[in-house]
C-alpha cells in the first residue's frame, strides 16, 4: 500500500496529522473527536498503524534500526486516505450530445425517457471488447489515485442484462486484486430490462454468485429506472442473502421509498440512501427512525448537482436531525463526470454551506463506516491508508483547488 516496500516497517515523520478518531459515525464536529498533531510520526506495516505519536516517543520504544523505509513528508498535511464510497466507473463511451442537449434546456430525465442517458452509454458498454474496457477501468482508477483518493467504491450498472452485469462486477473484483489502493464493488440494479419478469428470474438463479463477489446491493429508483413495485420483488428475492443495501433516491422527486422503508429495515440491511436532492419532513422523520435502530447514511454528492445544474441537497437538515453523512463524487457516465474529491469537498463548502471539519469527516471517518472497512481514522490498529497534503494550512485543501 502507498507505493512503500511493505515487508517490514514503515515511518511517516514530520507529518502534521488530521484525523476523527471514533468509534462511531460523526453527524457534526462537535463531539471532540478531531484530532490534530503537528510535526508527529507514524509506525505502521502492511496491515495497519502500530504507532503515533513524536519521533521521540516511538525511537524510545521501537528499534528504529529495523525500519524499511523512513518516509520524510516534510510538514505535509496527512489526512485519513480520501474515500468516494459512490462511484459508476465502468464504462465506454461519451455522452458529450447529451451535455450540448442539456445546454439547450433538455433535462436529464427528458433525454433518459428518450432512449438516451443510461441507455445509451449501456449499448456502448456492452458493445466495447473486455480488454478495452479493462483499459478504461484502470485509466480511470488512475485519475482518481493521482487526485489523492484511496479507497474508491464502484458499481456496475451499465448492463442491464444481470449475467452482463456480473461479467462487468466480476472485472471489478479481478481488477481491484492487482492494485495498490482499496476497490469496493457493489451491485447496483441500475434500470429494469423491457422483460422485467425475467430479469427478475435471472436475478433468482444468479443470487449467490452476486453475494460472493460482494455484500453491497444499490438500486436505482426513479421514474427513469426501478418503480418501487419493482423495488419491493427484486428486495423479495434478496431476502436471505445478507446483503447490505443502498438506494439511489430522490434524485428529482421524492419517490416515496424513504418512508417506505421505515418497514423495510426489520427484514433488510439498509446501510445508505444516496442522492436526496429532494428531502421532505416525512423523508427527515423516516430517516431518524430509522437511524435509532442503526446508522443509515446520507450519501450526497454536489457534483451531480453542479454537472446537471440542480438544486444541492439540504445536508445541514440531515446534520440537524441527526442523519450521518457521507460525501462521494458519483462519477458516471452521464450525471457526474467528476473525480476529484476534493473538488467535491470544495462544493460542500460553497453549496451544502458544511464546515470544512464536518467535511472531512463525510470524506473519511463517516464513509469507513458506511462500507465497513478498518479505515477513515489514522488510529493503531487501522489500516495504513493516508493521504498526504502538501499545504501549509490545511484549511487551503477545501478552498484552493488543485487535485
Ligand atoms: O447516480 N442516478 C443514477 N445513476 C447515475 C447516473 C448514471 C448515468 O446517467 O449514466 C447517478 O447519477
Ligand atoms: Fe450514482
Amino acid at each position: 500500500m502507498n507505493g512503500y516496500n511493505l515487508n517490514g516497517y514503515n515511518l511517516i515523520v514530520n507529518g502534521n496529522i488530521i484525523t476523527y478518531i471514533s468509534d462511531k459515525p460523526i453527524i457534526k464536529n462537535l463531539e471532540n473527536s478531531l484530532i490534530k498533531l503537528k510535526n508527529s510520526s507514524i509506525l505502521f506495516n502492511n496491515n495497519e498503524i502500530i504507532e503515533i505519536g513524536s519521533y521521540k516517543e516511538i525511537k524510545s520504544k521501537y528499534d528504529l534500526n529495523k525500519l524499511d523505509n523512513i518516509i520524510d513528508v516534510n510538514n505535509s498535511w496527512v489526512f485519513p486516505g480520501l474515500i468516494d464510497c459512490h462511484t459508476h466507473l465502468l464504462f465506454s463511451g461519451s455522452r458529450v450530445e447529451e451535455f450540448i442537449l442539456r445546454q439547450k434546456g433538455y433535462s436529464y430525465q427528458d433525454i433518459a425517457k428518450a432512449g438516451g442517458g443510461i441507455k445509451y452509454t449501456v449499448n456502448k458498454t456492452i458493445n466495447e471488447n473486455y480488454t478495452n474496457l479493462k483499459k478504461i477501468l484502470l485509466n480511470r482508477i488512475k485519475l482518481f489515485k493521482e487526485s489523492n483518493t484511496k479507497i474508491i467504491e464502484i458499481k456496475n450498472g451499465y448492463a442491464i442484462d444481470i449475467e452482463k452485469e456480473i461479467d462487468h462486477l466480476n472485472l471489478i473484483v479481478e481488477v481491484s486484486k492487482d492494485l495498490d489502493i482499496i476497490i469496493v464493488p457493489t451491485f447496483l440494479a441500475h434500470i429494469p430490462s423491457c422483460d422485467f419478469e425475467n430479469y427478475l428470474k435471472k436475478l433468482e438463479s444468479n443470487v449467490e454468485k452476486i453475494r460472493k463477489l460482494t455484500q453491497f446491493f444499490d438500486i436505482f429508483i426513479d421514474k427513469t429506472a426501478f418503480s418501487i413495485e419493482q423495488t419491493l420483488k427484486i428486495l423479495e428475492i434478496l431476502k436471505d442473502y445478507n446483503f447490505k443495501f443502498r438506494f439511489h433516491v430522490n434524485e428529482f422527486e421524492d419517490d416515496g421509498f424513504i418512508n417506505k422503508s421505515a418497514e423495510l429495515i426489520k427484514d433488510y440491511d439498509i446501510i445508505s440512501f444516496d442522492h436526496l436532492l429532494v428531502l421532505t419532513k416525512e423523508n427527515i422523520e423516516s430517516l431518524k427512525k430509522m437511524n435509532e435502530v442503526k446508522d443509515v447514511f446520507g450519501v450526497i454528492m454536489p457534483s451531480t448537482s453542479w454537472f446537471l445544474n440542480k438544486n444541492y441537497a439540504n445536508a445541514k437538515l440531515l446534520q440537524d436531525n441527526g442523519i450521518p453523512i457521507c460525501l462521494a463524487t458519483d462519477y458516471n457516465a452521464g450525471s457526474s463526470n467528476v473525480f476529484s474529491l476534493q473538488f467535491v469537498a470544495n462544493l460542500a463548502a460553497i453549496y451544502l454551506k458544511l464546515d470544512i471539519h464536518d467535511i472531512l469527516a463525510y470524506l473519511t471517518i463517516n464513509p469507513a463506516f458506511l462500507l465497513k472497512l478498518r479505515a477513515g481514522q489514522i488510529r493503531k490498529g487501522f489500516l495504513p491508508i493516508f493521504s498526504f497534503i502538501n499545504l501549509k494550512d490545511y484549511r487551503e485543501f477545501f478552498f484552493s483547488l488543485n487535485f
